[in-house]
């Protein structure tokens, strides 16, 4: 079914499949076992080694060293997380991890944020893909991605893990309305989809291809805390809380801790503030600090109840692209 799908066609893959970068718990090992699998994996944020005799790695230094230890490991197509916005400091790190990325033969460009006319043209100039998510996505962006030349767009629905959107719609609802948007550009659904039920529902809705984050925590493969992976398999979507606008958490000390200041008025600036200097999502996620930290997960996760070899995470969720 479905072989000769766009998704695939562009991003040379054998299933209609990428796995959303995920800040802190991602690494070489997850990447290229999703892309041995035959979807994308992408490296996403601080992936790579933190230390290296005694020394503390520079970010871009970190990604450079994952990207050649996944290439190690998979010669199949791979990709890379982009932030893109319009300030300099973003600019200036997407521009060394374009040039990190091709001299590691990676040329899928997994932008989050908005459009921005320097880094498509520095992408395109490197003979990159660019697989464009909005942050907060909305018709007249996708037309103006697609316009830019985004060769895959990814609508995102307010049920998915990580940094949420700040509109209402979810995955449901934002799928078919960028889908009758955009003119040709073939789009991916990305929120809540943990299983085959979700894939057939984003296809029912005019995507071609799924991007699934919080499934992969999940996985063997991936380095996220044993205990988190624990929290996810016996949890429910129901238990999570708002530690901010744009951030849910499943009730760690410290969410309980950030919700109640938010539901007392504090403003969301200052929570954040705080989350991200007690470490961001790396402190839970990777580290296993449960008290200290948060754990971003998508509102379906009860739908997720055993931790998998990635490649049969992959196979389940494809199993309608299998002859
Ligand atoms: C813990 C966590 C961290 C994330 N960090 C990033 C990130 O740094 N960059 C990015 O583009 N997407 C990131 N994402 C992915 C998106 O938010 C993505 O749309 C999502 O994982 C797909 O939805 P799902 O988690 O419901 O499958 C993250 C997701 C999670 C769960």
């Amino acid at each position: 079914m479905l072989y000769n799908n766009n998704i695939c066609r562009i991003l040379g893959i054998k299933y209609p499949l990428i796995q959303a970068p995920m800040n802190w718990i991602n690494n070489a090992e997850m990447v290229a076992a999703v892309s041995n699998a035959g979807a994308l994996g992408v490296l996403g944020p601080n992936a790579g080694p933190k230390e290296i005799d005694g020394r503390r790695v520079r970010t871009e230094e970190r990604i450079s060293i994952e990207l050649s230890k996944v290439r190690r490991l998979t010669s199949a197509p791979v990709g890379i997380n982009i932030f893109s916005d319009h300030d300099d400091a973003t600019r200036a790190y997407a521009m060394k991890t374009i040039a990190a990325s091709k001299a590691n033969d990676v040329n899928v460009y997994c932008l989050v944020g908005t459009f921005d006319e320097v880094i498509y043209k520095a992408i395109k100039e490197a003979g990159g893909i660019i697989v464009h998510r909005e942050l907060n996505p909305t018709p007249e962006s996708a037309r103006v991605a697609e316009e830019n030349g985004a060769d895959i767009i990814v609508a995102t629905g307010v049920d998915e893990g990580g940094m949420l959107p700040s509109g209402c719609m979810g995955t449901f609802t934002i799928v078919p309305t960028i889908v009758d948007a955009v003119k040709s550009v073939p789009v991916m659904a990305a929120g809540g989809i943990n299983d085959i039920r979700g894939v057939r529902a984003a296809f029912a809705l005019g995507a071609q291809g799924v991007y699934v984050g919080t499934r992969f925590i999940a996985s063997v493969e991936c380095p996220a805390a044993a205990c988190v992976k624990d929290m996810i398999v016996a949890g429910s979507g129901e238990e999570l809380i708002s530690v901010a606008p744009n951030e849910r958490s499943l009730p760690t000390a410290a969410a309980i801790e950030y919700h109640k200041r938010l539901m007392s008025g504090e403003s969301a600036d200052a929570i954040h503030k705080d989350i991200m200097a007690r470490g961001g999502l790396g402190v839970a996620m990777l580290d296993g600090d449960i008290v200290r930290g948060i754990v971003s997960v998508n509102t379906g996760i009860s739908a997720i109840r055993s931790i998998k070899p990635v490649a049969d995470i992959v196979e389940e969720l494809m199993a309608d692209f299998n002859a």
